[in-house]
């Protein structure tokens, strides 16, 4: 016998054309943004952690950016992995005119225009501790102020070789208006800003430490001094208000995965653009799986990123934008 139900929801699983009529988040390559690791060197090098993730030299990273546009991804974000002789405790390379990003950017730039470049704000790449910010005298702590300051060099640097938006992922206080004020006293209205508004210490960065080399040691200040308490969801909120009171164009929650609350909750609360960073951990443990054949990858992979966008989420910042892009055509 039948059951008397008026209400069969299955009816709109039933066949893949009705269940594509009635799908409510579509993944498309415009909501992608790929990041890519540079070096100083001609070939490429492997990242062990992240597969199929490598330090790219010039050559393939030009590559890397005529194939984003080609798959119609509108913006590759930058990460250079620093010789560690250049490396101190002032990051000072980040203030050499010629180091390897500013040469990437402005090469970038040269051969594809239209392409979106992003570059992140924050010394680590090129400290020898391994930290976003400059450590106070006794060693002690992170400093708040005196960042700012060089990280509004280092923005305008940025900018200077060309990018088209900058990504402070310090988490300092008020970075993001001085970055602001000093991109347009440098003559930088057009450049955009990317905030990195809630980012949390998250163990999920582990495979990004190994491919730029920011490792941090054991008994080292914790990034918890500045980076937000995974336990944390209000103070999100109150992290990205002040970033778009200071002029943040763009608003990043950080990880993606494991914070799609969050991303819920920062779509519902502001109407900026919101991207999501599924870092290399979410990239990595996925891959992981796949490997030991508990998990199927492709599946996986896509059922991460919908969910993120499901979650809110109006661009993913991911390792598997050049793949999955591709898959779509
Ligand atoms: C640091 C930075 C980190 C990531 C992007 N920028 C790591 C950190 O805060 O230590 C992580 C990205 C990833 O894990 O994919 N400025």
């Amino acid at each position: 016998m039948p059951l008397e139900i008026l209400q069969r929801p299955r009816r709109n699983r039933r066949s893949d054309n009705i269940r594509r009529l009635v799908r409510e988040t579509v993944l498309r390559p415009e909501d992608l943004i790929w990041p890519l690791f540079i070096h100083e060197s001609k070939d490429d090098l492997a990242i062990e952690s992240m597969p199929g993730v490598s330090r790219l030299g010039e050559a393939s990273l030009l590559r890397a950016c005529e194939r984003a546009l080609e798959l119609h991804i509108p913006a590759v974000a930058i990460f250079p992995s620093i010789d560690p002789t250049l490396k101190n405790d002032v990051g000072s390379h980040a203030f050499e005119t010629s180091n390897l990003l500013y040469r990437a950017v402005s090469e970038i730039k040269k051969r594809f225009p239209n392409l979106v470049v992003i570059t992140d704000v924050a010394l680590d790449p090129y400290t020898d501790h391994g930290h976003d910010g400059l450590l106070s005298a006794d060693g002690s702590s992170v400093e708040n102020d005196s960042t700012v300051e060089v990280l509004c060099r280092l923005a305008v640097m940025e900018a200077q070789a060309g990018a088209d938006i900058v990504a402070p992922s310090d988490m300092m206080d008020g970075r993001i208006a001085s970055v602001r004020r000093a991109l347009d006293a440098a003559g930088f209205q057009q450049t955009g800003i990317m905030s990195y508004a809630a980012k949390y210490t998250s163990a999920y960065y582990g495979p990004f430490r190994d491919a730029v080399g920011s490792k941090i040691g054991k008994d080292a200040i914790s990034k918890s001094t500045y980076q937000m308490d995974p336990a944390n969801s209000r103070e999100a909120m109150r992290e990205v208000r002040l970033d778009l009171e200071e002029g943040a164009d763009i608003v990043i929650v950080k990880p993606a995965g494991a914070y799609l609350d969050i991303i819920r909750s920062v779509r519902q609360s502001c109407d900026a653009p919101l991207a999501a960073y599924q870092v290399s951990g979410e990239f990595s443990q996925i891959h992981a799986a796949a490997r030991l054949g508990w998990l199927d990858y492709k599946r996986t992979r896509d059922e991460s990123l919908v969910a993120i966008k499901r979650a809110g989420a109006d661009m993913i910042l991911t390792y598997f934008a050049a793949e999955v892009a591709a898959e779509m055509r």
